[in-house]
């Protein structure tokens, strides 16, 4: 049995779509444990492109169970069409899919406010993906969320009711935005109940039964370590914990139900949204590095996010970031994606340490000013004009790449047990270190 959690390690859209989906065979169960549907992952079903928002990426497969847990926030009408699209394609998804009763819904007012707090801040804003994410979870965190169980409480038009003339207080008088309407809060909560309902289970009493039977469970994570709200660049962040040991509250499991910890991360280092960023070379404000290495990046990596089409910020592989999740995740094994992307660069750089008005740091601060403000220090290594795009064999690797990742399991202080060359599920090597 080896139950793991898979999870992104930098800024989130590391490629753990392709990964997760690459073990996913191998499991009995996929379960989802904190995020929604700022999460995007395309999946590629015949010739249609489509992207998943709430379910995880077994439902292909005939014979995983897929499970979203009680730490991940469901949004009613994005989560129905995902039944939908999935439903015409032909795949059982409602005999696949179980829903964690305690789930909290995204409602209408969540997006409105979401919009309307981001518009306030201005220059300041987070950059949030829009999907109403940060105003669910404060409500779950106040106590005053709707979770799907509470869509039969008898007292729930009272406390809609109660709670709607505090957000339409915030909407109207606080951020001069439009009042959101009970009716179309009704609409959401009727989808809910017709369409989710149905499908909602005890998701810890699954896995405990999953795993007494000694079933394979994967753990799958969204977004990446530096947007967690505790360990990440606060307040840059998404509102939920991202880390591994989220998989335990956000699916009700304990702490030796874990196995492994897959820490997924690119060769190079993106991010969508503001914050701070320090081996930043490229985004679409206009920086840019005198060598284009950024741009080479973005360009060469499609980097544009899977949810909004936004375009993402690109720099080096920060291995001060990746050091960091690797301590606060207990990560087991890196998958590192996406090294083709640095095929044609005449140099590759790695941030080895930054320092901060002149003294070097161990760690990440918790101060995203301090981050801002910290230098990256680089280790320069030589790129490589070799194509290591569809690669399956690291004996096949040009030299320097290699020498690349030798430096990233040296820094980070972790072996690297499996590496994509491409997005297809053929393009990956699995090994136990670089270095055997
Ligand atoms: P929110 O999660 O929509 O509140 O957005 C908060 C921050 O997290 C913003 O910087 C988003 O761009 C970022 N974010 C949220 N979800 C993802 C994701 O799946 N990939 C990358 N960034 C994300």
């Amino acid at each position: 049995m080896t139950n793991t959690v898979a999870i992104g390690i930098q800024w989130g859209d590391e490629g753990k779509g392709k990964i997760v989906d690459l073990l996913a065979p191998k499991m009995d169960v996929v379960a989802r444990f904190q995020g929604g549907p700022n999460a995007g992952h395309t999946l590629v079903i015949g010739e249609q492109k489509t992207v998943l928002n709430h379910i995880p990426s077994g439902i292909l497969h005939d014979n995983i169970l897929s499970l979203i847990g009680n730490g991940t926030v469901v949004d009613p009408f994005r989560l129905v069409e995902e039944l939908d699209m999935l439903l015409e394609a032909g795949i059982p998804v409602e005999q696949r899919l179980k829903i964690s009763d305690r789930c909290q819904l995204i409602l209408p007012y969540h997006r409105a406010l979401d919009a309307a707090r981001e518009a306030a801040k201005g220059k300041g804003k987070i950059g949030t993906t829009g999907r109403g994410i940060g105003p669910c979870y404060e409500d779950k965190t106040a106590r005053r969320g709707i979770r799907l169980v509470d869509l039969n409480a008898s007292n729930l038009d009272e406390r809609l009711d109660e709670h709607l003339k505090y957000v339409n207080f915030m909407l109207v008088e606080f951020l001069g935005a439009k009042a959101v309407s009970k009716a179309e809060v009704m609409v959401a909560l009727d989808l809910a109940r017709e369409r989710l309902l149905p499908l909602v289970a005890d998701i810890p009493l699954i896995l405990h039964q999953h795993i007494q039977a000694g079933s394979n469970i994967l753990y799958e994570g969204a977004q990446g370590s530096m947007l967690d709200v505790d360990h990440g660049t606060y307040p840059f962040v998404t509102s939920s914990n991202t880390v591994a040991g989220a998989a335990l509250a956000g699916l009700g499991v304990g702490p030796k139900d874990v196995d492994e910890v897959l820490g997924i991360c690119k060769a190079y280092t993106t991010r969508v949204g503001a914050g701070p960023f320090p081996t930043e070379l490229y985004n679409a404000d206009g920086m840019c590095d005198a060598k284009n290495a950024g741009k080479h990046m973005a360009e060469k990596g499609q980097e544009f996010g899977a949810t909004t089409g936004r375009p993402r910020r690109t720099g080096w592989f920060d291995a001060m970031v990746v050091q960091h999740a690797v301590r606060i995740n207990g990560v087991t094994g890196l998958a590192i994606t996406k090294l083709d992307v640095l095929d044609g660069l005449e140099e590759v750089k790695l941030c080895v340490g930054y320092s901060y008005q002149g003294e070097r740091l161990l760690s990440i601060p918790a101060d995203c000013a301090v981050l801002d403000a910290c230098e990256p220090i680089y280790e320069t290594l030589q790129g490589w004009s070799e194509n290591t795009f569809g690669l399956t064999d690291i004996t096949q690797l040009p030299a320097a790449a290699s020498v690349l990742l030798q430096r990233i399991e040296e820094v980070c202080g972790c072996n690297i047990t499996m590496l994509s060359t491409g997005p297809d599920r053929e393009h990956i090597c699995h090994l136990s270190s670089i270095n055997t």
